[in-house]
């Protein structure tokens, strides 16, 4: 796949502060892209930096190979859509969405088939001659998207677009922007902080931590992979285990943690000692005798979730170990945990990572 832009050392710092340090990303031609971490990571620097309507303090910008980081943001060929919808409150759907088509002086005869087609697209051609403040938050942030799309840019950047909306509404709305990426076929790049919504959404999801990216990939490779902590605790739903990596008997190793130790799978390139954190994903583990798991603890809570049940076993007992630490197990439907029951805790090796960083 063709590269569609790319960033080399792009940066932004306010008074000495860094906003985003120097990153290098690629995203291909098509690419549905999104930025995803804690609030003040960078992502909406990275993204105005990108539009043009924040100036980088160093780095490059290309955008089909050529470089546009000086370009104006109306020279980018970028669309962008914000979680304020930014519609003007006085003129109708139908004007809102040709306004950037006005501005970009298209032809009085292609104006029309243009706008309607943006609203068709988003399905709202019924709500034409309406003015904003007689939509609901969904309809005008779709109104939105089809201002955005009405000029038909080849990069659209789409900032908590769906914050605003509940979250029934923000699921539906999720569909229709992935039904319109792939109408539209032009590069997404779409800042959250839900990472449901990231996981749904993306091709690739870029995780942002403290002005860098944390690590890049796709979904599945964020999921069942991450490189650090920060990640596997951002995404997804984690069994963390905190200790320092110990050899035990004829050159295996375990993971200490508290007083226990937990055995870790073949790891040819481990580190002999240093904290670490082993992650177990809860629908990679499942109970066991006490005798026989890993660890053994008691379940504290057990939460029917429809599809499967998860029982919160508390490790708790006693010992060293912080008495608020829970393991998270995801159990078949026909198994029914008890509270109270002491329980051991079991995984295959090969579904947990043990993070060093
Ligand atoms: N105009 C500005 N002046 C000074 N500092 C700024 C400015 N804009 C952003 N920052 C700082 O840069 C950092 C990154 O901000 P940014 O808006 O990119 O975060 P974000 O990841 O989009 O967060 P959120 O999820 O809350 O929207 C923050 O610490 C923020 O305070
Ligand atoms: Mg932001």
């Amino acid at each position: 796949m063709s590269t569609k832009l790319e960033t080399i050392g792009l940066a932004k710092t306010y008074r000495e502060t860094p906003a985003l340090l120097p990153t290098d990303l690629r995203v291909a031609a098509g690419e549905f892209l999104t930025l995803l971490g804690p609030s003040g990571s960078g992502k909406t620097t990275l993204l105005q930096m990108i539009s043009g309507l924040v100036e980088p303090s160093a780095g490059q910008l290309l955008i089909d190979g050529r470089d546009a980081t000086h370009d104006a943001p109306g020279k980018r060929g970028i669309g962008m859509v914000f979680q304020s919808y930014a519609l003007f409150p006085h003129m109708t759907v139908w004007d809102n969405v040709a306004y950037g088509l006005r501005m970009r002086k298209l032809p009085r005869a292609e104006l029309a088939p243009a706008v309607d087609a943006a609203l068709t697209m988003v399905k709202m051609q019924a709500f034409a001659q309406r003015l904003p403040s007689e939509l609901s938050g969904g309809q005008q942030q779709r109104i939105a998207l089809a201002r955005c799309f009405a000029f038909r840019p080849s990069i659209i950047l789409l900032d908590e677009p769906l914050g605003a909306l509940d979250k029934k509404l923000r699921e539906h709305m999720q569909m229709e922007i992935r039904r319109l990426h792939q109408e539209l076929g032009a590069t997404f790049i779409y800042v959250t902080h839900d990472q449901d919504e990231a996981l749904t959404l993306s091709d690739r999801i870029c995780l942002m931590n403290q002005a860098r990216i944390e690590q890049i990939g796709t979904p599945a490779q964020l999921y069942d992979r991450p490189a650090t902590r920060f990640a596997a605790d951002f995404l997804g739903h984690s069994n963390l285990l905190d200790g320092v990596v110990e050899r035990v008997a004829d050159g295996r190793v375990a993971l200490r943690v508290g007083d226990r130790l937990v055995p870790i799978g073949p790891s040819p390139d481990l580190p002999a000692a240093g904290a670490a954190s082993l992650l177990v994903r809860p629908e990679a583990a499942r109970l066991t005798s006490p005798e026989e798991g890993a660890l053994a603890g008691t379940i504290r809570e057990v939460v029917f979730l429809g599809a499967d049940t998860r029982a919160i076993v508390s490790l708790g007992q006693g010992a060293e170990r912080d008495d608020g630490a829970d393991f998270t197990v995801r159990c078949p439907r026909d198994l029914t945990p008890c509270v109270g029951e002491r329980v051991g805790l079991a995984w295959d090796h090969g579904r947990a990572t043990l993070l060093t960083r």
